[in-house]
């Protein structure tokens, strides 16, 4: 067996290609000229490490790298991301290679709605319109009519008739938060992200109590009573926005510590604090997010592998409730 059919066998087993990366190599300048030969884009989101930031064509959030997937002429869209982004791209763009560092980079918001069990839940509920966190299956998507992100929820919410009822998933918290915000009741899906739903009531009060000019900042996935405690929630391009734009020099930030790498370079001179879990090892790192490496990145871009198919009916089924949120944040100026 020649080296690729061996590292096909362990991309079957692994998700990625398990190859010997020659350790003198300097990854940067190859994955530079790779991305030149073979017309690549890289599109990473703020929750992969430093270094795969640092050689992205585009570094977003969620909306953003829907956005650019769509629009861009490269021949191969390479995400660092997790799965369900990947997806997404593939839907959006289905003429294009998409390929993925590690396809066992999941996400445990997705897992959280298993397409059968929501047909399902779906099913009680015939008159509802269904609205989807982007973070969820693709099979999930073709039960959806409308996909949100966290930078355009309320918009989407708010675009949807008022006497239209609605189920929201997967994500609980997401949910909660946008009805508080519409003031719209929803019949919500149990889901959850793993890294947002441990941040520290007790350890957040005491850190800012150490830190009392601090602003803190939170992402919408995490729970209800750590939002009650934040001066700004947002997005994570929101967040990052928020720390450059605004005059408070110190932040404590809770969200994947990912988009702290960015919130520095934007803001060398201040200050960001990882909000603490609620356990005892004390990062917020997302374990999927942080399945890609350089040396993956590196190897897929390589060999063209691992790639995203997806059936022809699942991009026909899937598509149209992305279509419908980028026609809304494009109406919102987003
Ligand atoms: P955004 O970057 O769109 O805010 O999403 C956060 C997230 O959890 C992605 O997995
Ligand atoms: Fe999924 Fe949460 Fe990781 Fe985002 S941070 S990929 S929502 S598990």
């Amino acid at each position: 067996m020649d080296t690729l059919a061996v590292a096909q066998k362990s991309l079957d087993r692994k998700g990625f290609l398990d190859l010997d990366v020659d350790p003198t190599l300097d990854l940067f300048e190859e994955i530079k000229k790779l991305k030149r030969e073979k017309n690549a884009i890289i599109l990473a989101h703020y929750y992969q490490e430093p270094d795969i930031q640092d050689i992205a064509d585009y570094i977003g959030d969620s909306l953003g790298l829907s956005q650019k997937a769509e629009s861009t002429d490269a021949d191969i869209i390479v995400f660092a991301g997790v799965h369900f982004m990947a997806e997404t791209a593939k839907m959006l763009n289905p003429q294009k290679k998409v390929l993925l560092p590690d396809l066992k980079a999941g996400c445990s918001l997705a897992d959280s709605a298993p397409a059968p069990l929501f047909r399902k839940f779906k099913e009680k509920y015939p008159d509802h319109v269904v609205v989807s966190y982007i973070n969820c299956t693709a099979e999930l998507k073709t039960m959806t009519d409308v996909c949100c992100t966290s930078t355009n929820a309320v918009h989407i919410i708010d675009s949807i008739p008022e006497d239209q009822p609605i189920i929201f998933a997967p994500d609980k918290n997401l949910g909660a938060y946008l009805q508080r915000k519409t003031g719209r009741e929803m019949v919500i899906w149990n889901g959850s992200c793993m890294v947002h739903e441990i941040f520290s009531d007790e350890k957040i009060t005491k850190l800012l109590q150490r830190h009392p000019s601090a602003k803190f900042i939170a992402h919408p996935e995490c729970e209800a009573h750590i939002l009650e405690k934040a001066d700004h929630i947002a997005s994570t391009t929101g967040l990052l926005n928020f720390t450059r734009d605004d005059e408070a020099t110190e932040f404590v930030v809770a969200t994947e510590s990912g988009i702290i790498h960015q919130m520095q370079k934007a803001s060398p001179h201040k200050t960001f604090i990882p909000a603490p879990p609620d356990n005892t090892c004390a990062c917020n790192e997302c374990p999927h997010m942080r399945r890609n490496t350089l040396e993956k990145l590196y190897l897929c871009m390589k060999h063209e592998q691992p790639e995203i198919h997806l059936d022809q009916w699942v991009i026909d089924e899937g598509r149209a409730c992305i279509d419908r949120m980028l026609e809304v944040s494009a109406r919102a100026g987003l």
